[in-house]
Parts: C-alpha cells; sequence; structure tokens
C-alpha cells in the first residue's frame, strides 16, 4: 500500500473522517494565489465553527508553494506538493496526537525508533515551555538527548501573519548512512523534517495580539514526497516511486539521461506536474499576464525553455506526453485531474504553441544582447524587449543572465513594464471592465464595491479591521473582516452612507502592475502578502483605497449605483460577515 492510502486508513481507523483535498485555488479568498498547507482551508473551523463531518478529520491536501520556485531544480524542493494531514477540532491534544504520530511511523510505516528525533517549542515570555509535550516523547521512548527544546522561530507555526496558531513539535527522520548520532543536532542537516504537529491553542491578530482559541485543535502536516523519499531510502526526491515514470518519459522524450541533466528534468518534471493541477483545479485557470495565470505561464514557458536545452523536438507533442504521465499518477485520488484531462493538454499545446513560435528568435536575440553588452547587466531595455516582443517572464531572462553570471535590471524593466501597461490601458479604456479574469459586469461592480466596503469599516469600526474572505455572485456580495463585536446600527448606516457618499463622488478606478515588494512599501493593503507572486497589481480608488488585487474592476465608483447592507452576522470568532448589494 502506498503512504497516502495508509495514512488516510491509519486516522480512519482512529475515529477521523476523511475530507476531500480542497481546490487548489482558494475559494472565497481572491488575495491568496494558492493553498499552501492543508489547515487553510480549514482556518473557519480552527477559529470555532463546527464543521458538518465532526472533530477529527484527515486528509491529503494540494498545495502550491511559490518561495520554492526559484529552489526547483535541487532534490528535494516541489512548486507544487501533496500535505497528509490530521486534524482534532477540540478533541485530543498533545498526547494522543503524539501518540497516534508515533504509533503511525514506528508501526505502519516501521520506522525504526532509533532513527527519530524531535523538537518541542521552548516557551516565550508569553507562553510556557512544553513539557507536556516531551513527557509523552519520553513515556514512548524517545531518549532525552533526541529531544530538542526550540523557541518561537522553529517550533511556533502560524500561516502568514495572523490567524489561529500555537507551539509545536516537530518529528526529524536521519536521512543518511552514517552512523547514527547519539545526541540530535537540528542544525545536523542529515536530519530531516517529515511531521510537523501543531497545538493551536490561539489566536493572533494583525496587531500580533495573541488570544485563547474557543478549543485547543490538533493541526499536522507531513509532506508526502520527503517521506516517500524517506521510505524508499533515496536522497533524492526525483528518483521515488512518484516520480519514475515521470523521468522516465522525458527521458524518452528528450532521448537523454536523467543522469547529467538533471536539474532541466527536475524543472520540467516539477513544472509539468505543478501546471497540470492549476490548469485542472477548479477555476480553470489559463496562461496569463496575472495572477495564478502569470504562474502558469511562467511555469509552462520555463519548462519549455528547459526542453530546449535537453534538445527535444519542440514541434511534437512532447509536453502532453509528459502530461498525461503526470495524469495518470493522479487521476485516481483526484477527480477534477480525470475530468479536465483534455482542458489540461490543451492549455499546455495552446501555451507551447504561443511560446514556440518566439522562443527560438528570442534565445538568438538573448545570445545577440549577451555579445553587444558593455558590463554584466542586462538593461531594461533589452529585458522588456525579450518580454514584450519575444514573450520571455522577467524571471526566465534572469534564470538565463544567471547562467551566464549576468545580472538584469529588474528594476527598471518593471518601470517600463508599468509605463507600457498604463499605456495601454489607457488605449482600451472602455474595453476594461468588461471582464479581465471573465466575470460579467455585475460581478466587476461587485468586486470594486468590496473594495469601498473594507476601507469604510477600517473608518468607522476602526484600523485594525482586516478582510477575512469574500465571495460574490451576480446577485450579492459577501465580506467577511476581523472584528470584535456585532456591528450597530448606527455602525452599518454610517458604511453604507460612506461607500455611498464614494459612488456619487464619481472617483476613477487605477490600477499599477509592481513588484510585490514596492507594493507592500506603499501601503497597499492586502490579507496574505507572502501568498502573492511577484509581480502583483495595485487597485487604488482615489486616496480612499489602496488594495493588491486581481480585479477586474469598473473605471469610476459613480458605475456601481446604490450600496445595501442586507445582513450583518458572525462568521466565526473574531470575524464578521457583511451581505450587501448594489441596486
Ligand atoms: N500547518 C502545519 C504546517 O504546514 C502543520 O507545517
Amino acid at each position: 500500500m502506498n503512504l497516502k492510502d495508509a495514512y488516510i486508513n491509519y486516522f480512519k481507523k482512529h475515529g477521523h473522517v476523511q475530507i476531500p483535498s480542497a481546490p487548489l485555488i482558494p475559494e472565497n479568498d481572491p488575495s491568496v494565489l494558492f493553498n499552501t498547507a492543508g489547515m487553510q482551508p480549514l482556518i473557519p473551523y480552527l477559529m470555532g465553527k463546527e464543521h458538518p463531518e465532526g472533530k477529527r478529520l484527515v486528509d491529503y491536501q494540494k498545495c502550491v508553494r511559490l518561495t520554492d520556485l526559484d529552489s526547483i531544480g535541487d532534490k528535494t524542493h516541489h512548486t507544487f506538493f501533496e500535505m497528509l494531514g490530521n486534524w482534532s477540532l477540540g478533541d485530543y491534544f498533545k498526547k494522543e496526537s503524539i501518540q497516534y504520530s508515533y504509533e503511525f511511523l514506528t508501526e505502519t510505516l516501521n520506522i525504526p525508533v532509533e532513527k527519530l528525533a524531535v523538537t518541542v517549542f521552548a516557551g516565550n515570555d508569553d507562553i510556557p515551555r512544553d513539557e507536556v509535550s516531551a513527557d509523552v516523547w519520553r513515556s514512548l521512548g524517545i531518549s532525552e538527548d533526541r529531544i530538542a527544546y526550540l523557541g518561537v522561530e522553529d517550533n511556533f507555526w502560524i500561516a502568514g501573519e495572523s490567524g489561529p496558531c500555537g507551539g509545536d513539535t516537530e518529528i526529524f527522520y536521519f536521512r543518511s548512512t552514517d552512523e547514527v548520532p547519539a545526541e540530535f543536532d537540528p542544525k545536523d542537516e542529515r536530519w530531516v523534517e517529515i511531521w510537523n504537529n501543531v497545538f493551536m491553542e490561539f489566536n493572533k491578530d494583525e496587531n500580533g495580539k495573541i488570544t485563547e482559541l474557543p478549543s485547543k485543535n490538533v493541526d499536522t502536516g507531513m509532506g508526502l514526497e520527503r517521506v516517500v523519499a524517506v521510505l524508499e531510502g533515496v536522497d533524492d526526491n526525483y528518483k521515488t516511486s512518484i516520480w519514475k515514470e515521470i523521468i522516465e518519459t522525458i527521458e524518452m522524450v528528450s532521448k537523454k539521461t536523467y543522469v547529467g541533466n538533471e536539474l532541466s528534468m527536475r524543472i520540467i518534471a516539477d513544472h509539468i506536474r505543478t501546471s497540470v493541477f492549476i490548469a485542472a483545479d477548479r477555476a480553470l485557470v489559463k496562461p496569463s499576464n496575472t495572477d495564478q495565470g502569470y504562474i502558469l505561464r511562467r511555469l509552462i514557458r520555463r519548462a519549455i525553455r528547459h526542453g530546449k536545452k535537453l534538445e527535444i523536438d519542440m514541434n511534437s507533442d512532447w509536453l502532453a506526453i509528459i502530461a498525461k504521465e503526470v495524469i495518470k499518477k493522479y487521476e485516481n485520488y483526484y477527480s477534477e485531474i480525470k475530468d479536465n484531462k483534455e482542458i489540461v493538454l490543451d492549455v499546455l499545446r495552446n501555451e507551447s504553441l504561443k511560446f514556440n513560435r518566439t522562443l527560438e528568435k528570442g534565445l538568438r536575440e538573448f545570445a545577440k544582447m549577451l555579445k553587444h553588452l558593455d558590463g554584466n547587466i542586462i538593461d531594461k531595455d533589452n529585458a522588456f524587449k525579450l518580454y514584450d516582443t519575444y514573450g520571455f517572464p522577467i524571471e526566465l531572462t534572469e534564470e538565463m543572465a544567471t547562467e551566464h553570471n549576468m545580472s538584469v535590471d529588474v528594476e527598471g524593466f518593471y518601470d517600463k513594464f508599468r509605463a507600457h501597461q498604463e499605456k495601454s490601458r489607457t488605449a482600451s479604456a472602455g474595453k476594461f471592465k468588461g471582464g479581465l479574469a471573465g466575470d460579467g459586469e455585475t460581478e466587476t461592480k461587485y468586486h470594486t464595491a468590496t473594495h469601498l466596503l473594507n476601507a469604510a469599516l477600517k473608518i468607522v469600526v476602526g484600523p485594525d479591521v482586516h478582510q477575512r474572505g469574500s465571495n460574490i455572485t451576480p446577485e450579492r456580495m459577501r465580506f467577511d473582516f476581523s472584528c470584535d463585536h456585532k456591528l450597530t446600527d448606527e455602525e452599518k448606516h454610517e458604511v453604507e452612507k460612506l461607500v455611498n457618499d464614494w459612488i456619487k463622488a464619481d472617483i476613477p478606478v487605477t490600477m499599477e502592475t509592481m513588484a510585490k515588494d514596492e507594493a507592500v512599501k506603499s501601503g497597499a493593503e492586502a490579507m496574505f502578502i507572502e501568498k502573492y507572486a511577484d509581480i502583483v497589481n495595485v487597485y487604488s480608488i482615489g486616496d480612499v483605497s489602496k488594495e493588491i488585487c486581481g480585479g477586474p474592476h469598473v473605471n469610476s465608483t459613480s458605475e456601481l449605483g446604490v450600496f445595501r447592507i442586507k445582513k450583518e452576522e458572525a462568521s466565526s470568532a473574531g470575524v464578521r460577515r457583511i451581505k450587501a448589494v448594489l441596486e
């Protein structure tokens, strides 16, 4: 039996209900590009909402972490990965959680206890040292010198800046053929983390204030790829059974061996797998120049460039051949992979047709540039030319430059990029609201109204109000925000009035594209900033609002009509929900 099935079975046997993997592209959260952890779709339940499936849950969750994008090519990083997780929502806590993990590792997976070590939370000024977990580990036979106490940096877990959080205990495996040292040194890289059990008993608000959650929860996460590598005794994730057929297929289409071509083959394998999952996900993202679409484009184009390096015949159906191998591997676990197979293959074929038209010329142009440059920096004009004329994402140009010990004037590139956006935006004004993301006119209006509502709440309720989620249909908008009380009638009235005043004031909505860091520096607001791509769109509504957002938006607030709050209610602990309409 494979690890995924063994894990689900074990926790089912211990009273957990299996829940399906949530979509990769979060449902009600336009500010987050992708799910990055198994717990993310469960945040409302960790915050206190009752889960329809009960208090013990288990799943395997699709995740994408873009922080690792530049590390792809090494042995252990992937942009897409599956996280195995089990949860207790106010049911069992430290003792049972640790016992389950220990039993699963040592009995189901037969990992010798001598190869295991753990870290536990050393505590800080507010939260005591976690002797409870340490005691449980000792009682299970983990010796004292295999337990390390670490501080907030290592053993306190939170997704982003705020939300449910708590101390954790992490389990490490000695991944080496060397003799296992008696004493565990968490800095020794032969010890790899395989499982994280987080004891989520706190909530951290935007000001950093920690309060207790309504219940003590457990959130665990185990990276499937890494543990499979451990179990199969290899020191390269791409040598496991997960990747075997995929790498073999790349060897077949390139007529080259993995040995000697590891970097390009790993990038191709990783990026095609991630592209398959993004393109098959419920939102059916297509390659584009913004948000998830831009990530998809970057992944496919980078894979194609590495395919070219391996001298794969670009006119063959190689991307689809590799993608089919990925689909075969996952279609029995994720129905969308099976259902959307043809859509995925079309996305890959179309994007490769588009890029192939310019790739060859672009590469020649790049080679020419290298010859004519003074110094070792690709200037902004050349970087922009590669982007605009030849479709090279800036990150691809950077990667190619690095291979030649050169760098790129990325800031200058963004200046040019912005100026260009502004020009084409003015040129196409009017077409703009037609729906950049395929949204209808009404949804577009609601998108803009969401920003106004967010701004009004900050004025009426206080600057600590932050968006926690939103959902838009042609009939209404729903907006969740952090707030510790039920809004009074007066507050609701004031919010409505402010929004309607802004609508009447006919304020233009403007968009700028910029580097993420720059957006943050300029004071743009976002829910989970670390989850954005490196280039973001920032929408401003006069001085009223400035938010990182995928859009689309109307051109001016006067297009919105009249804003009415229909309902204000609790969503979960510390989060209120407004339903509103535009009439
Ligand atoms: N949420 C925890 C993690 O991602 C388990 O590590």
